[in-house]
């Protein structure tokens, strides 16, 4: 009986081991696309409503504007694609940008990436991982600092008095400032249980 128990755990032992030496558990390509294209629209409608609101209520009039619309169009598109959406970074303005574990492993490889001369656009990973016992596909499209991001994420010179104020007042731990163009921002994390 007992040596039936020993060869039991050391076989759990093994497939453990197994498991967890397992690489990359690598996505289908069509997974990849679905989840690269419902990223874009989120990207490109949040970039298009901010656009608007820079020009007409300039960038303090914006943050409303950011910080209600954003979770939205999230929302919307989520609720469309069926899939988890947010926003993650190492520095936060919302606290619930805080990235996970494995949010975190890629986004420090996002920033590798772009020392090493990558592009913006190309920064994407995807993986078939297991989240709490479901498994799961999970995808992350990397974020950079534009100009126009500036009047809100940028320096002490490029963040206006007003803004200033405003973000002081909206988000007291705020960290998301001192970014330059370029600089890895944050990205966009998709999660699809399979
Ligand atoms: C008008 C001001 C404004 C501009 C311009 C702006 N943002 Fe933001 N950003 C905000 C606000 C406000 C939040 C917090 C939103 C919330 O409460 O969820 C935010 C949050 C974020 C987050 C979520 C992570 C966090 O810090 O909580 C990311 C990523 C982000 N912005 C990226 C960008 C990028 C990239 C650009 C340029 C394309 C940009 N932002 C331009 C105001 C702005």
């Amino acid at each position: 009986m007992k040596t039936r128990h020993f060869v039991l755990a050391g076989l759990t032992l093994a497939l453990l081991a197994a498991c967890a030496a397992t690489p990359n558990n690598a996505p289908q390509a069509s997974q990849m696309e679905d989840a690269r294209a419902t990223v874009n629209q989120v990207v490109q409608t949040l970039g298009g409503e901010l656009k608007t609101a820079l020009k007409e209520v300039g960038p303090a009039g914006a943050i409303s504007v950011c910080q209600e619309k954003a979770p939205q169009i999230a929302a919307a598109v989520s609720e469309q694609k069926g899939v988890k959406l947010r926003r993650v970074t190492f520095k936060s303005r919302n606290p619930k940008s805080v990235p996970d574990a494995w949010e975190t492993r890629v986004l420090q490889d996002f920033e590798q990436r772009l020392a090493k001369g990558e592009t913006a656009a190309s920064l994407e990973y995807g993986e078939v991982v297991q989240d709490g016992g479901t498994k799961t596909f999970r995808y992350m499209k990397g974020l950079v600092m534009q100009e126009v991001c500036m009047s809100c994420h940028g320096t002490r010179e490029t963040i206006s008095d007003g803004v200033k104020a405003k973000l002081a007042e909206l988000y007291p731990n705020d960290q998301a400032t001192g970014y330059l163009p370029n600089m890895l921002r944050g990205a966009v994390s998709l999660k699809k249980p399979m």
